[in-house]
């Protein structure tokens, strides 16, 4: 028996119709009702469904063996975990964007919106861009409308919020996409078990 954390929202059906594919039973699982743990008894596999941000965490604390998350996770929080695979979706990428009228002025720091902290210092730390972090924890782009930054660091899928929102990207900092990942000591125990839903998926993806 093992567990695997899910991430709820926008990757959570591209998760699920890849395990699908390889023989798990994922028809319970559904960001529409307000249940936790979805049990799939034939293949001996109990799933969560979390936050995205906490997929990492349930996994570094082997409240699950395994569990699905984006890259930008895996970056900002260095989680203690193994990442075993790139599954190919959730597909985007870690980038700065302004206002399309923005002119830097580098006579001061640049004050940038955010809630990826430490991929943002590390990116402007690599280009000895002195800055300063407003950190917020979803609708970043909403700070430069507000001029409450210059810029913001997120994560940029179709352009479509930054398009809507009269910005554009002005750096890429990092392409992302989902990965599994596993609890060390699960790994260590489970190997077979955890080895063979790694192997299963790289056939399904490749
Ligand atoms: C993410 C991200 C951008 C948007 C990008 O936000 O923070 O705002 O998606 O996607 P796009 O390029 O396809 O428009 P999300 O919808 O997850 O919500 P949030 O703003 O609350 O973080």
């Amino acid at each position: 028996m093992f567990n695997i954390a899910l991430p709820k929202g926008r990757l959570a059906e591209k998760v699920c119709s890849l395990l699908a594919k390889i023989g798990f039973d994922t028809s319970g699982i559904n960001d529409d009702n307000r249940k936790l743990v979805f049990v799939d008894e034939k293949n001996g596999v109990s799933y969560f469904l979390v936050k995205p941000s906490d997929v990492a965490i349930y996994v570094e604390y082997g409240a699950a063996d395994v569990g699905v998350v984006g890259k930008d996770i895996l970056l900002e929080y260095k989680p203690d975990v193994y990442e075993l695979l790139d599954l190919n979706i959730g597909k985007c990428r870690v980038a700065v964007a302004a206002k399309n009228d923005f002119r830097e002025n580098k006579e001061r720091p640049l004050r940038v919106a955010t809630k990826f902290v430490n991929i943002a210092e590390e990116y402007y730390s690599s280009l000895n861009r002195e800055i300063e972090i407003i950190r917020l924890n979803g609708s970043i782009e909403l700070a430069p409308i507000l001029n409450m930054s210059d810029v913001i660091v997120d994560l940029v899928e179709t352009g479509t919020t930054l398009k809507e929102n009269n910005m554009s990207v002005i750096a890429e900092i990092v392409p992302i996409s989902a990965r599994l990942i596993a609890n060390k000591s699960s790994y260590k125990f489970k190997t077979v078990a955890i080895d063979s839903l790694k192997e299963k998926l790289a056939e399904v993806i490749a």
